[in-house]
């Protein structure tokens, strides 16, 4: 759904169209994507990798036995990197190789070795498009699940007319855009509550925390991404919202709640991200009080905890809290869940070196009886990961398949 800290690998192959792909690497990077550029030897023939370096700010890479490359990141950490793969322009040699497994390069090596969606985008002389070779490496790929954009029909740089011009940047943009997404959540409504509270000591002062709301962002992306409904509820933060989520800005814990409970009727799902301020003060004052003023001591009260009060009603959404904890996750975790009675807790360490404001991370996601480790990773990483958890969870037999074979899982008899 959105491109925003999606890592998109492209690959550039040899045909004249390549000079699209600049502009293509510009307009997903404008909207928020890392790319990755892995051109082929043919590619450099016809764009420089200067070009490509400067518009997605990244080394491009070109060759499979680059010493210097692979220490930095290897083609097979290249390959579980990318969370979408496209060729574009790709030529007809490039369509062959694909459909053979041939691994002679560096981006067919990435293409065999990535688990993530594949999507290509032919370019090259009609006639060749039209060469019984070329269909039948184009139909193989479709059957195995790759993406084809087909070739506009018009003039060509070669003087023909018929199919074989690359698409508009911007069309192949939003292919890109909905790569990998689908419908496993279609139909679900979503409440996430994501950032810190404030709570007001006088006009000018208030308690909260670091939280930067970027965990809770990225899992309203993650879960607009599967075809679900978003209503995110968030505290003050200064990172751009999903822009398909329904927003909702709150600023103390009693609004927040407040808020939740507005939006919770029809809602299948809570994940309770918020950083919610534990104490407030039990006064407030409606004046600035004076620095010359005594100091004088400041009288806390809980706030209202709304993944709790969800956890009392009937009937009630699938509950996931968050608990951000600096020593025993996995335990602190579990009571944090049976006394709440959430269905999951995820734990993330926070420290001088994690948490919040990271954008690397680690989760424990905890449930009654088993732990599961996610990470370390990126947060839209791993956002996607826990969605694709919580939807297996909300309907057993969606067609989501569980991420859990790239995860460590240790289920444990209680
Ligand atoms: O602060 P605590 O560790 O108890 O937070 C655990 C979970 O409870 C988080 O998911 C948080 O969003 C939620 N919570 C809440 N209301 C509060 C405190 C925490 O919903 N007042």
């Amino acid at each position: 759904m959105t491109l925003r800290y999606r890592k998109v690998l492209l690959g550039i192959t040899g045909s004249i169209a390549a000079y699209k792909a600049c502009e293509l690497v510009r307009l997903l990077v404008r909207d928020g994507a890392e790319v990755q550029v892995v051109m082929s030897p043919a590619a450099e023939q016809f764009v420089g990798a200067m070009t490509l370096e400067a518009l997605s700010h990244r080394p491009v890479r070109t060759a499979l036995f680059d010493r210097e490359a692979e220490m930095s990141m290897s083609h097979i950490e290249l390959a579980r990197w990318a969370d979408a793969v496209v060729i574009a322009p790709a030529s007809a040699h490039c369509l062959a190789k694909l459909a053979t497994g041939l691994a002679d390069d560096l981006l067919m090596t990435l293409c065999l070795a990535t688990r993530a969606p594949i999507l290509v985008a032919p370019a090259m002389n009609a006639a060749m498009w039209e060469n019984p070779a070329t269909q039948e490496h184009v139909h193989a790929l479709i059957e195995r699940g790759v993406q084809v954009i087909s070739p506009d029909v018009g003039e060509q740089a070669c003087g023909e007319t018929g199919p074989g011009r690359l698409p508009d940047p911007e069309y192949l943009r939003a292919a890109i855009e909905e790569l990998g997404t689908d419908s496993a959540l279609k139909g679900v409504h979503a409440v996430v509550t994501a950032g810190p509270t404030r709570e007001p000591i006088d006009p000018a002062r208030f308690i909260s925390n670091f939280s930067t709301g970027r965990m809770g962002c990225a899992i309203a992306d993650a879960l607009l991404e599967r075809g679900a409904q978003v209503t995110l509820i968030h505290g003050p933060i200064d990172i751009p919202l999903p822009p398909d989520a329904d927003c909702v800005a709150v600023t103390t814990a009693a609004e927040m709640l407040d808020a939740v409970m507005a939006h919770v009727g029809d809602c299948q799902l809570l994940v309770a991200n918020a950083a919610v301020a534990d104490w407030r003060p039990r006064e407030t004052t409606g004046q600035k009080t004076r620095k010359s003023q005594e100091p004088r001591t400041l009288e806390l009260e809980p706030t209202p905890d709304i993944l709790a009060t969800l956890g009392q009603k009937e009937p009630r959404p699938f509950l996931v809290g968050f608990a951000a904890e600096t020593e025993n996750l996995e335990e602190n975790a579990r009571t944090k869940l049976r006394a709440k009675n959430a269905d999951l807790m995820v734990a993330n360490r926070i420290g001088p070196d994690d948490g919040f404001g990271e954008t690397e991370t680690t989760l424990e996601v905890v449930d009654a009886d088993s732990v599961m480790q996610l990470g370390p990773d990126s947060k839209s990483t791993l956002a996607r990961q826990l969605v694709d958890h919580i939807a297996v969870r909300l309907s057993p037999v969606s067609s989501v398949v569980d991420f859990s074979h790239a995860a460590r899982r240790t289920t444990r008899s209680r």
